[in-house]
C-alpha cells in the first residue's frame, strides 16, 4: 500500500518503459517518433548508470574468446550508430561527440604483449582489421605513450561517443518527439497492464517495457530468470581534464595491460580524458575507493605518463547490467517486453536496441543477430 498521503497517479498510454537509462530514452525516442504514446518511469531520467561510462563503441576491443555471437551483435550495433547519431544530433540540435580515430591497444611488458597478440589472432580470426605495431609506430601514432611500452595492435574499427552529451540528446530528443516522463521507481511490471512505482502510482500499458538496467533484480512481476540473470557489476572511473592551453595528449582511445591489469584512457573532443574502469561484484555498492583510484592512475601513468600532468576532476562509480553469458536479454517473455541486460556495451547497443524494440512493438522480427539473445536462452 502506498503511505498515506502520497499522490496516486494513473497514467495510461501505448507504450510504458520502465527505465530512463541511454537504453530506455532511446526506445522512447523511435518508439515516440513512430507515433505511439510513450511514457518512460524513472526517478533519474538520463543521469543513472549512463552517465558513468566512457562511451566506447568498441565491439573490437571488447570481444572476448567464445563471444563470436556477442561480436556479431556489436558489429551490427557500430553498424547501426552512425545513422541513428546524426539523426539525434539534428533531432536535439546538440553534438554528442562522436570519435572514429580507432583504439590502439598496447602492452606493457612481453608477457602483456604475448596475451594481446593472442586475443588479436582471435578477432583477426573473425574478420576484424587489427595493425601490429612496434613499440616505435605506437609512440609514431601516439607520441605521449611511454618508451617502455611493448608494443601493440590499432583496432581501426572502434569509436567513441561522449556518453553524457549522448544521454541528454537522447533526453531532449525523446520529449521532443512527445514522450513524457514520471520520475519515479519501478517495482512491479504487470504483463499487459501496465507498471506499478514505489510511491504507489501506476501507468497503465498494454505494452510493457523492461529497460531497468542493474535493478532488473529487484522489479517484481518478472519472469524469475530475467529477474535471476541480471546482477550489478560496479565499474570505478576517473574524469580527468588538460590544463588551460595544453593541447589534447592522446588522439586514440588507449588501451592498455599493465602487468596484467586492464585499463583505457578515452579522450573526449572537448578535452577531457575518462580512465577506466574496476570491475567488482559488490551487489548496488556505488562508493569510489582510494585503491582503485589509486591503481588506474598508478597503471594509466605507467603507458602515458604525461597522465599525471591532468587535473582529476571527478571520480565516480557506476553499475553494469551483467548477465551470465554477457550478453544483453531483448525480446518477449511472458506478456513483456525485455530490453537489459547489455552489460559492457549499454552506450554501443542503445540504438540497435532501440531498432529491435521497435520490430517487436509492430509484431516484426529484429535482425537475425539478435536470435541468441533472447529471453528464451535463459530458460
Ligand atoms: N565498456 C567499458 C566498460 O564497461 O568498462
Amino acid at each position: 500500500m502506498p503511505a498515506k498521503g502520497v499522490l496516486i497517479l494513473a497514467v495510461t498510454a501505448d507504450v510504458v518503459i520502465a527505465g530512463g537509462g541511454v537504453i530506455g530514452t532511446a526506445i522512447a525516442w523511435r518508439a515516440a517518433m513512430s507515433g505511439l504514446d510513450v511514457v518512460v518511469v524513472d526517478p533519474d531520467i538520463g543521469d543513472g548508470a549512463s552517465l558513468v561510462a566512457a562511451g566506447m563503441l568498441a565491439p573490437v576491443s571488447e570481444s572476448l574468446f567464445g563471444e563470436g555471437e556477442l561480436l556479431a551483435l556489436n558489429l551490427l550495433a557500430l553498424r547501426r550508430f552512425p545513422e541513428f547519431a546524426a539523426e539525434l544530433e539534428k533531432a536535439a540540435g546538440d553534438e554528442i561527440g562522436l570519435r572514429t580515430e580507432g583504439t590502439l591497444a598496447v602492452a606493457y611488458d612481453a608477457g602483456d604483449y604475448a596475451a594481446l597478440l593472442r586475443l588479436t589472432s582471435f578477432r583477426r580470426s573473425a574478420g576484424l582489421e587489427a595493425e601490429e605495431l612496434d613499440s616505435r609506430a605506437c609512440r609514431k601514432l601516439e607520441p605521449f605513450l611511454t618508451p617502455d611500452v611493448h608494443g601493440g595492435v590499432l583496432f581501426g574499427g572502434d569509436w567513441s561517443v561522449d556518453n553524457r552529451r549522448y544521454a541528454a540528446a537522447l533526453r531532449k530528443a525523446m520529449l521532443a518527439a512527445g514522450a513524457r516522463t514520471v520520475r519515479d521507481r519501478v517495482t512491479e511490471v504487470r504483463p499487459g497492464v501496465g507498471v506499478i512505482t514505489a510511491s504507489g502510482a501506476s501507468v497503465r500499458s498494454d505494452q510493457v517495457v523492461v529497460a531497468t538496467g542493474c535493478w532488473t533484480g529487484t522489479i517484481d512481476g518478472l519472469p524469475p530468470q530475467i529477474r535471476g540473470a541480471v546482477r550489478p557489476v560496479k565499474g570505478q572511473l576517473l574524469r580527468l581534464r588538460h590544463p588551460d592551453r595544453m593541447p589534447p595528449v592522446t588522439t586514440h582511445t588507449i588501451r592498455a595491460t599493465v602487468r596484467g591489469a586492464d585499463i583505457y584512457l578515452v579522450p573526449r573532443a572537448d578535452g577531457e580524458m575518462i580512465i577506466g574502469a574496476t570491475q567488482e561484484e559488490r551487489g548496488h555498492d556505488q562508493t569510489v575507493t582510494a585503491g582503485a583510484v589509486h591503481d588506474m592512475l598508478h597503471d594509466a601513468m605507467s603507458v602515458l605518463p604525461v597522465t599525471s600532468e591532468l587535473i582529476l576532476a571527478e571520480t565516480c562509480a557506476g553499475l553494469r547490467p551483467g548477465t551470465p553469458d554477457n550478453g544483453p536479454i531483448v525480446g518477449r517473455a511472458d506478456g513483456l517486453l525485455i530490453a537489459t541486460g547489455h552489460y559492457r556495451n549499454g552506450i554501443l547497443m542503445s540504438a540497435a536496441t532501440a531498432d529491435a524494440v521497435l520490430a517487436y512493438l509492430s509484431g516484426e522480427r529484429p535482425e537475425a543477430e539478435w536470435n541468441a539473445f533472447t529471453p528464451g536462452r535463459l530458460a
